[in-house]
């Protein structure tokens, strides 16, 4: 890995695509601020994505759809101050980049100005693709999505899986082939058959991300709130939950309020001494006051 000084050389897209061409799968995590970001650095992730899943598991929204520029550049900006390393990516949220090719490179810019990321995602293709042209020439980099597309979903029938007929899966081909295209670095799939995940990602020349699309996509992304289990209910049946990280959180706090409550907290070594004769002063201070 080359260096700038002592900070580490951020991924390139050169970086990325070599992994893929090695076989070597790349990681994509979700992060929405300075401690996640920070903690997918240090766990050595490739790429980190500011999704706008934070609607759902920041924000407390039933769906991506609600969040705005705004949050989105409000937590990508806090995510980049602890992701030096791993590519930064910033998911345009539903809104930004369907009314026109302007309005969308002009959002874009102030995602890459105003939280520094080093791409954005863009979900879906057709109307999608003119926009991901427009966003190469203007020299941003991007990262397509197809398949499911939560910001969509209502289109598509729901949450759940695409391309799973012969029709289907040659359409999602079709999209993904037309993303890169346009100049997509990378794309996501989410929630396609593997088979048909497999077949795309041989079809195309970047590397594809696997979101519940089997093993053979290039990479593999899950959102970090699954990842900890920090997100309350039933998780879709792609995710692996690798911590508890919700019960650790809860245990803590009660024993904190039953702490507090019980005179067990604080304790001298949790306090700031004064010296006595400053101590006796301030209190004669005080009588004299009375
Ligand atoms: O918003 C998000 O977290 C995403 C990933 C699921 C790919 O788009």
């Amino acid at each position: 890995m080359s260096t700038t000084g002592d900070r580490p050389a951020k991924v390139s897209l050169p970086e990325l695509a070599q992994l893929a061409r090695d076989g070597r799968p790349i990681v994509m995590v979700t992060a929405y601020d300075f401690p996640s970001g920070r903690l997918a650095d240090e766990a050595g992730v490739d790429i980190v994505l500011v999704g706008d899943s934070a609607a759902m598991t920041v924000l407390g929204h039933d769906s991506t759809v609600p969040a705005t520029l705004d949050e989105m550049i409000l937590l990508a900006r806090a995510t980049v101050r602890g992701a030096r390393r791993p590519l930064v990516v910033g998911d345009m949220p539903f809104g930004t980049f369907q009314v026109s090719d302007e309005e969308t490179v002009r959002n874009a810019v102030r995602f890459v100005k105003e939280a520094g990321v080093d791409a954005v995602k863009v979900e879906g293709a057709g109307p999608t693709l003119g926009r991901v042209q427009a966003l190469v020439g203007a020299g941003i980099a991007v990262m397509g999505h197809v398949g499911l597309t939560p910001q969509s979903a209502t289109l598509l029938g729901g949450f759940r899986a695409q391309g799973r007929t012969a029709e289907a899966a040659r359409r999602l081909l079709a999209d993904a082939l037309a993303l890169e295209a346009a100049g997509c670095f990378a794309v996501v799939l989410e929630a396609v058959p593997a088979p048909v995940a497999a077949r795309v990602t041989e079809a195309l020349s970047v590397p594809t991300l696997g979101i519940g699309s089997g093993a053979e996509c290039d990479g593999q992304v899950l959102v970090l709130h699954d990842i900890l289990g920090l997100y309350p209910g039933r998780s879709p049946r792609f995710v692996r939950r690798y911590a508890e990280v919700g019960d650790t959180i809860r245990d803590a706090l009660e024993r904190f309020a039953a702490d507090v409550r019980d005179g067990a907290f604080p304790e001298d070594e949790h306090t700031y001494s004064i010296p006595d004769d400053e101590l006796a002063e301030f209190e004669a201070g005080l009588e004299r006051r009375a």
